[in-house]
């Protein structure tokens, strides 16, 4: 992890949110660094997608602070957000199925020549490039994004985002509607992002998935990172046992019977 500086990209200090009577994030803190990928892992209704949602503006903290490159941001809001490099990806993409791929990852972007037209060829050449770069297998860009795979069209919001030149990448369970192949693809995706120095956090059921991507695993229990794991020193195993918090059922038949 040579390429991460000591800047995070983004910073949270004591983030707290209610919902009414329910005190649903309790002082969270947390520091992503470029190229690092981060992975939130905890139970249903621990918190994660709140946190998510507050890093990309979609909710504004009851209290706390928000840093991006060590600026403390104000009020974060969706556009705030955006326009400070921060890209959600959701399960729904929001991509024009009727357009191509490369009409998708220019939208509202696109390059034209003496103002007027569209530089296709331009754009083609551009979106080419950043396909092969970003190692998403889309033979033809000109085909219409509704005829792709889940997995090519996460492909294209991926492009997207990168083109607008986004620097944090947060997925909330990227891959939970997707096939096997699907999955491997994306997951091999979220890897040449960091590898550019994009930072990336992710939410995940799967440990396996945490493990092939993360560089560090937060563990997140009624509203608390309680405890975070570089997933270098660790294993799946491990950290669902902390998930679990208590010992696995092997280890407590040793305790109680003795085998
Ligand atoms: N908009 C909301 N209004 C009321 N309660 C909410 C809202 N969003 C989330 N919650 C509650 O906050 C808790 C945490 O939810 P969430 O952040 O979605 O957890 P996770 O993503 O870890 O499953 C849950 O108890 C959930 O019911
Ligand atoms: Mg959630």
């Amino acid at each position: 992890m040579s390429n991460i500086s000591k800047v995070p990209v983004i910073k949270v200090e004591n983030i707290n949110k209610s919902f009414g009577s329910i005190h649903v994030l309790r002082g969270v803190n947390l520091e992503v660094y470029p190229g690092e990928a981060v992975a939130l892992v905890g139970d249903n209704g621990s918190g994660k997608s709140t946190l998510i949602k507050i890093l990309s503006g979609t909710y504004g903290p009851d209290k706390g602070s928000i840093y991006i490159h060590n600026k403390q941001i104000e009020h974060l809001t969706p556009k705030k957000a955006l326009a400070e490099g921060i890209a959600t990806v959701y399960q729904d993409l929001s991509l024009d199925n009727y357009r191509d791929v490369i009409g998708n990852i220019f939208l509202g972007q696109e390059i034209t020549k003496w103002g007027f037209f569209l530089d296709y060829p331009a754009m083609e050449a551009i979106a080419i490039d950043l396909l092969k770069k970003l190692k998403i297998n889309i033979p033809d860009p000109r085909v219409p994004v509704g005829y792709l795979s889940g997995g090519q069209r996460q492909g294209v919001a991926i492009a997207r985002a990168v083109f607008q030149g986004k620097e944090i990448m947060i997925f909330d369970e990227p891959t939970a509607a997707m096939g096997v192949k699907e999955t491997a693809t994306t997951l091999k995706l979220i890897h040449s992002l960091t590898e550019q120095g994009i930072a990336v956090i992710i939410v995940s059921h799967n440990l396996f998935q945490v493990f092939d991507i993360a560089h560090r695993v937060c563990i997140m229990k009624h509203g608390r990172i309680v405890k975070e794991i570089p997933t270098g020193d660790s294993s799946p195993q491990e950290v669902h046992q902390s998930l679990i918090g208590q010992t696995g059922l092997e280890d407590r038949m040793e305790q109680i019977y003795g085998i």
